[in-house]
């Protein structure tokens, strides 16, 4: 077997209303004043005054700062470290999508450390340590709080990542109560990012492990049979909880062995576009695996099962195709628009696009296939 390296979060607490025990987690970590990081739309609904009262009534004083945005630009970052500056905070707790996790990890590193926000990005840039951690996911998706990465728009139309092992939460906690709310679309389109993480973890060239490999087919197990209840019947807690653990399932194995082409082909459209995250991916995936079908057509056999939901017969070619038209009609019934054309894309940027996606080297290396500008084209083509 060839070496590998798997990291992964300390401890991870999952059950109903362990969001509302949240005090006795920072008893643990000595946090009396956390930063409490989430988004104004969460605060609207409802969803975190329980948990801000149940963690007053622990003696925990949280501080809230509720204006992260959807792919959050750096300047919200700074303001949340702010806040943690003036009002003296000892520890981080998000509660929130993607997005609300990934600021308050950046934010726990400037807080403990001596680094600006510039020079944490890039691999292995974070030096010193961060305040305590603890990561709630309300979407079933991104899998960030058991992910060492944080990602933040820099500009117009760019992203950039902080990636290091000390981006790693204390605690996540996996609450499927907070996500009984979250609206069909969302939950289609998180639940599909969920569902990329796991097929790219297992097809992932370079840093493919067992223990990836058992953590994805698992997570694609969770996710592929419940998303369609967990988009249709929203109050399903069983599908709520088999999506939330499917996404940090799928989210430790692609910390392991990284995502490739279908995320590097959909990061140009979130950036160009604002699609979100998972919509984006939901987008290219299926013209991104026929492109890999040749190459990968053993691994991505192995999924097929998995993914259709029965016993698929054949060679690993029909395996595969069996896989793709399943993962397309998936994608119909969590009623996701299946073109680029459908989601507003203009046809006379499909070049621009393809030359963006070259951009992300750091994620084509990972894919079973070598990705070029003409094979990118032709990706976007077919998913026009
Ligand atoms: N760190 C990582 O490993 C990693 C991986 C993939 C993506 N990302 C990043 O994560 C971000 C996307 O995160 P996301 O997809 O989780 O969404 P998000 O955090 O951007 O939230 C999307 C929307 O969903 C709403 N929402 C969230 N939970 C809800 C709930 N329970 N009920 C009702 N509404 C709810 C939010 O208010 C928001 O309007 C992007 O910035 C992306 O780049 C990070
Ligand atoms: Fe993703």
């Amino acid at each position: 077997m060839d070496s590998f390296v798997f990291n992964t979060v300390a401890s991870i607490v999952s059950g109903a209303g362990s969001a509302l025990e949240l005090a006795g987690q920072c008893e643990s970590l000595g946090i009396k004043r956390p930063l409490l990081v989430t988004d104004p739309g969460l605060v609207a609904i409802g969803l975190i005054e329980p948990v801000r009262t149940a963690l007053a009534g622990g003696d925990v004083e949280p501080v809230m700062f509720d204006q992260v945005r959807e792919d959050p630009p750096e300047h919200i970052v700074l303001q949340a470290v702010q806040l943690g500056v003036d009002r003296q905070v000892d520890g981080v707790i998000a509660v929130g999508g993607g997005s609300s996790m990934d600021v308050a990890k950046v934010a726990a590193v400037l807080l403990g450390g001596d680094q600006s926000l510039d020079q944490l990005y890039g691999v292995d840039q974070v030096v010193g340590g961060r305040l305590p951690l603890i990561l709630v996911p309300t979407t079933a998706g991104t899998g960030s709080e058991v992910t060492p990465v944080a990602v933040i728009t820099t500009g117009e139309t760019t992203k950039a990542g902080v990636s290091s092992k000390i981006l790693l939460p204390d605690v996540a906690v996996l609450d499927a109560d907070l996500t009984l709310g979250l609206p069909p679309a969302i939950t289609a389109m998180t639940g599909v990012d969920a569902m990329v993480h796991a097929v790219e973890a297992y097809t992932s060239r370079h840093k493919k492990n067992p223990l990836s490999d058992n953590l994805a087919r698992q997570a694609l197990q969770l996710l592929a049979t419940s998303i369609r209840a967990a988009v249709h019947d929203g109050g399903n807690r069983e599908a709520r909880s088999n999506m939330l653990l499917g996404a940090l399932l799928a989210g430790q194995a692609f910390a392991n062995a990284p995502v490739a082409a279908v995320h590097a082909l959909a990061y140009p459209l979130g950036g160009h576009y604002h699609i979100p995250h998972g919509l984006s991916n939901s987008l290219v995936l299926p013209s991104v695996l026929e492109l890999n079908a040749a190459s990968a057509s053993d691994l991505y056999a192995e999924l097929a099962e998995i993914v259709v939901g029965e016993t698929v017969v054949g060679s690993n070619e029909a395996k595969t195709a069996a896989l793709i038209n399943a993962l397309r009609q998936l994608i119909d019934d969590v009623s996701l628009p299946a073109t680029l054309r459908e989601a507003k894309v203009a046809e006379s940027d499909l070049e621009m696009l393809a030359r963006d996606a070259m951009l992300q080297q750091r994620l084509l290396i990972n894919n079973p296939r070598d990705v070029n500008y003409e094979d990118a084209l032709s990706i976007y083509t077919a998913a026009y």
